[in-house]
């Protein structure tokens, strides 16, 4: 008796999924409801496997992610981790074009953030303080007397949930953690959610939200350090980029934002034309010689919070070219200045400098103690969203 009822149960269930496939705007739908996330598309494009496990013995996983074009992105539980991007050249051949490592205890033991979530706060903060509402908070000084990246374990050193889902336009991966009140040493219980997706229009969109139950700050970021000839290929000064913004923030010698938000015009900071990384790199030029290279926050040209265009690279070998679209006002263009020759990343590779570059959208740094700069106030009942869309073509 129970048998044919199992089956019309079965038969509905397939129904219903056919039925619930489609337009991205039942993504809200495929995000709340397990029955519906794992649609048969998704599971066909996302595979799991177990990937290793913390020192602290927190099963880690590892989903990969493709498209109908064959690009794949291989993305791990442990910090919301990008290992591996293999995208086409101009001829077809794919090459990954990300740095990173081949096993997980190499990213256990790494400090180069490859490939990261960042949070709570991507960036640096002056000496490890802010206040807020009236109250100070201290947070780790990991950079010199500064904090920065999140602290000590961040969100690139925590384990997060995941979940298949249907992400917008394609297969999505949804990773979610919940930092407790003074993790960090920050105030509140911020519940993130960041969702991968490798779309139909060979994009890796990554969407943000989080909300807080004690006022707080957030600046979420990803930071992949892309090559676009391909990890471990060679330096990246032959790269051409383009930056849509007329004016950077200035840094300390601490690379602590001055305050000023200065013109680009006659500087080796204007990227408003096409120009490669290197044609500049070694002048004499007061805040490259700070950064050791680019490692500046661009105040991108735009007003509000939409998506908008933010950069675009162009990687003349290969004719790999990558457009940033991004919903934040600044980006961090960071030409790998730290890479020293002392990793050796997949495949044996040895990452020397400026072998990779990062371009990480975010709020401009020190933000909480500049109150020029856009803020970075959550409230609670207030939501905080981030899209960043990193969009891969070829010329
Ligand atoms: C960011 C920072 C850099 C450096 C890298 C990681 O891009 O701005 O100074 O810390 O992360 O090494």
């Amino acid at each position: 008796m129970g048998t044919p009822r199992l089956v019309i149960g079965f038969l509905l269930l397939v129904v219903c999924c056919l039925f619930t496939r489609g337009p991205a705007t039942n993504n809200k739908k495929a995000i709340t409801n397990p029955r519906f996330n794992m649609s048969t598309e998704a599971e066909r494009k996302i595979q799991k496997q177990v990937f290793g496990r913390t020192t602290d013995g927190t099963p880690v996983d590892l989903y990969t992610l493709t498209n109908a074009h064959g690009l794949e992105a291989k993305v791990m539980t442990y910090g919301g981790i990008v290992l591996s991007l293999n995208v086409p050249d101009r001829t077809g051949k794919f090459d990954d074009v990300v740095l990173g490592f081949d096993r997980l205890d190499e990213y256990l033991k790494n400090a180069s953030y490859f490939g990261a979530l960042i949070g709570r706060y991507a960036n640096r903060i002056a000496k490890g303080k802010f206040a807020l509402d009236g109250r100070e908070y201290r947070l780790a000084q990991n950079d010199g007397e500064n904090h920065l990246h999140g602290g000590v374990k961040g969100f690139h050193r925590v384990v997060w949930r995941a979940q298949i889902v249907r992400g917008k336009n394609g297969a999505g991966l949804n990773l979610t953690y919940l930092s407790k009140d003074g993790e960090e040493g920050y105030p509140g219980n911020l519940f993130v959610s960041v969702t991968y997706t490798l779309t139909t229009t060979d994009e890796l969109r990554i969407d943000y939200s989080a909300t807080t139950d004690k006022a707080t700050i957030v600046n979420l970021t990803h930071h992949s350090y892309f090559n676009l000839a391909g990890a471990g290929a060679g330096d990246i000064l032959a790269h051409e980029v383009t930056i849509n913004a007329d004016r950077f923030t200035p840094v300390d010698k601490t690379l602590i934002p001055t305050g000023e938000q200065r013109n680009v015009k006659r500087t080796p900071m204007d990227f408003t034309q096409p120009t490669a990384i290197g044609a500049r790199i070694g002048e004499q030029d007061e805040q490259l010689l700070v950064g050791k290279g680019y490692d500046h926050n661009w105040v991108l040209n735009k007003s509000g919070a939409s998506l908008s265009f933010a950069a675009r690279v162009y990687e003349p070998r290969s004719g790999r070219v990558m457009d940033v679209h991004t919903t934040e006002p600044g980006l961090q263009f960071y030409s790998g200045n730290f890479l020293d020759g002392s990793i050796r990343g997949k495949q044996g590779k040895v990452y020397y400098l400026r072998y990779g570059f990062c371009l990480e959208a975010q709020h401009f740094p020190d933000s909480p103690n500049k109150m020029n700069f856009p803020s970075v106030v959550l409230h609670t009942g207030r939501k905080y969203t981030q899209t960043t869309i990193y969009k891969f073509s070829t010329r």
